[in-house]
């Protein structure tokens, strides 16, 4: 039995528990169970009535009030500032996760750096590396000049009461894993310490205004360390991916409470440091020969900007009794649908094929407008003939094997014209909508035949 008011709290999930227990009953974490004391009344018992609450001095208000937009300290980093929702927001606490050496620490430090250089005051607390370590790697990529204050501290108390003495603007804390707080006994970087760390900090950002960026770090599963409990605490989540062997780092908004979650940055590492990259599909496609047969250029939009990048497919026989799957930068359950309904619509079987998908430059693609993209890279590769060389493609797939048209069409082929692109396949509803030549199918089968037949210079 629980002792008088006391209840556990389970460090990742936050189910609330009256008896300890070595695993959570709710998310199965092990080992995450933390005794509280209770300080909300059970429920039901004397809880104030409504009416008693607002004579004891709780406001009420309407909806219908004007709300100026919140101020924004602009960066200057605009791929960074554009996922934010233009800027970071005073008194706003954000996380920046990422696999550690995707570039989180030099990703901020330019922030740092270009934000002290517009104005803001800026201090940046590392946790993780010496002052001269940060300092040279400044020197490199010639943002010394920048007046931002560093320091290396680890010690929560001493970090909070730094800030509080200060009036600064901007707060990076690289990383969140590394402070500790004295007062409680758990290890630096347990769940404990990451939460009242994070709780702290978020308390003096909303307190003293000032906009505060923690690092963390992801575990090997994809979680942020101190689970999903800083997720939840925070304002914004940006997380920051890269493939390795790629020098293509995407910014991603993954919980913004000032912003759109869809937009994305994107950045290319090199000797000094990152560079915004702002115009991704030339990145992406930066290729010179020709189009071999398996890949598809696929039109999609990433975020408010439209993004072209390859599908690279290929289809081989395969050598052993289960056939091999394999996919980069797509969903592994898409992919099985799509090839259920080549399979069931088209005729084509891959039950004694390899399939390898790949979507080049390190993009992960999770919009369902690809679709008709992996299906004409998987045909193309089956058939063994290439696609146009300027031909983009776009549409959703649906188990029906019907192609649907897809979100802001006349975007995608803007940009598509903009690479040098000429014609598309694309759902039939493109047809009239788009100003360059369209392939217009309304069944995937009919894409497969006309792959196929390297049917495209008649058009539709
Ligand atoms: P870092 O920002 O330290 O990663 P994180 O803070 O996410 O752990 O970046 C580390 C990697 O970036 C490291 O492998 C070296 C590389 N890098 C460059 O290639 N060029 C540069 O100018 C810098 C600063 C780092
Ligand atoms: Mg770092």
């Amino acid at each position: 039995m629980a002792r008088d008011g006391a209840i556990y709290v389970c460090q990742s999930c936050g189910g609330v528990h009256s008896k300890w227990a070595g695993q959570c009953p709710s998310c199965g974490a092990w080992n995450t169970l933390v005794e509280e004391q209770q300080a909300s009344r059970p429920p039901g018992a004397l809880a104030p009535t409504k009416s008693a609450r607002s004579r004891s001095g709780l406001t009420f208000e309407t909806l219908d009030v004007e709300t100026p937009a919140p101020p924004r300290i602009v960066t200057g980093v605009s791929e960074f500032d554009r996922v934010c929702g233009g800027g970071v927001v005073p008194g706003s606490a954000m996380l920046l996760a990422g696999d550690p050496g995707v570039g989180k620490s030099t990703l901020l430090l330019q922030v740092s750096a270009q934000a002290s250089l517009h104005g803001a005051k800026v201090a940046y607390i590392s946790g993780e590396e010496a002052i001269e370590q940060v300092r040279a790697r400044a020197q490199r990529m010639g943002l010394a000049h920048a007046p931002v204050q560093l320091a290396a501290e680890t010690s929560l108390r001493a970090v909070i009461d730094g800030l509080k003495a200060d009036a600064f603007d901007l707060v990076v804390i690289d990383s969140i894993q590394t402070l500790w707080s004295d007062q409680l006994e758990a290890a630096p970087g347990s769940v404990t310490q990451v939460r009242a760390a994070a709780g702290e900090l978020v308390r003096l950002a909303k307190k003293k205004r000032v906009a505060v960026i923690l690092v963390g770090h992801v575990t090997k599963d994809g979680q942020i360390a101190g689970p999903r409990v800083v997720e939840h605490m925070v304002d914004a989540v940006l997380a920051f991916e890269g493939e390795r062997g790629y020098p293509f780092r995407i910014l991603r908004g993954a919980k913004n409470r000032f912003g759109a979650t869809d937009e994305i940055g994107v950045f290319e590492m090199g000797d000094v440091g990152l560079r915004e990259v702002s115009n991704p599909s030339a990145l992406f496609l930066n290729d010179t020969g020709e189009r071999a047969a398996g890949a598809a250029v696929f039109a999609g939009l990433e975020g408010s900007r439209p993004v072209l990048v390859e599908f690279q497919a290929l289809v081989a026989p395969s050598a052993y009794g289960t056939p091999r799957r394999a996919v980069v930068g797509w969903d592994t359950g898409r992919l099985a649908m799509v090839l259920a309904v080549l399979e069931a619509r088209c005729g084509m079987s891959f039950g004694d094929k390899d399939v390898y998908l790949n979507v080049a430059g390190g993009l992960r693609i999770t919009e369902p407008a690809a679709d008709l993209a992996a299906a004409a890279a998987l045909a193309s590769s089956f058939a063994d003939k290439p696609l146009p060389q300027d031909c983009v493609v776009f549409g959703e797939v649906s188990l029906s094997g019907d192609i649907r048209a897809v979100s802001r069409m006349d975007a995608r082929a803007k940009e598509a014209a903009k690479l040098g692109f000429t014609s598309a396949l694309a759902p039939r509803l493109a047809e009239e909508a788009l100003a360059m030549k369209v392939y217009g199918v309304t069944r995937l089968s009919e894409a497969v035949d006309r792959i196929a037949r390297g049917d495209f210079d008649g058009g539709a």
